[in-house]
């Protein structure tokens, strides 16, 4: 499978470090995998501007950094969203990433996806994780998987193990 992560995290820290186990294990059961690190990439919100479903046909009208997030949401088998949660949900930046997904619609290949979530406290998944199933539900995309990191678990050998095996397991 072609597997796309995008990485809200505007550092190689907490969330990396689980997109990392991923990565890894998931190259090693002979996936390709291409980490979009959305975190730290100038990508702007959609205007509505409905420049793509009319004279655009298909293309929006901004050009940023989103120029190298459509073509890999065009071409995977997979999407994975890893980010911190920011005042209880994904960053702005994956956010932003997620909604500029308008002018194609949805990933057109994609047949699964997964969620990695890194946090201070233990409970703030509410709203990231209502977000990922409306989404995945309406895209028409099996969620294979939901891993979450609070605090001390963050970069626990524990919790990337479980990492680990959701990508051996795909
Ligand atoms: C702007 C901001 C908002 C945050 N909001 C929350 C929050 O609402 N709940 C929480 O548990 N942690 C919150 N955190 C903490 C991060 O989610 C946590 O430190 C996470 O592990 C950071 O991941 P990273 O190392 O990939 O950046 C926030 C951090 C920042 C910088």
């Amino acid at each position: 499978m072609k597997i796309t992560v995008l990485n809200g995290s505007p550092r190689k820290e907490n969330t990396s470090a689980m997109v990392e186990a991923f990565a890894t294990a998931a190259k090693e059961a002979g996936h390709t995998v291409e980490v979009l690190q959305v975190g730290k990439m100038k990508i702007a919100g959609c205007l509505a501007c409905e420049y793509c479903h009319g004279k655009g046909n298909g293309s929006c009208a901004q050009h940023d950094d989103m120029d190298k997030v459509l073509p890999a949401y065009q071409d995977c088998d997979m999407v994975v969203f890893a980010s911190p949660i920011y005042y209880f949900t994904m960053t702005a930046q994956m956010h932003a990433a997620i909604q500029r997904v308008y002018c194609i619609g949805k990933p057109p290949k994609a047949k699964k996806a997964a969620l990695l979530l890194s946090s201070a406290s233990p409970t703030p998944y509410a709203g990231a994780i209502a977000t990922y199933n409306d989404m995945t539900a309406y895209m028409g995309i099996e969620n294979v998987g939901i891993i979450t990191a609070a605090g001390d678990e963050n970069k626990s050998e524990a919790k990337l193990n479980e990492i680990r095996k959701l990508a051996q397991s795909l």
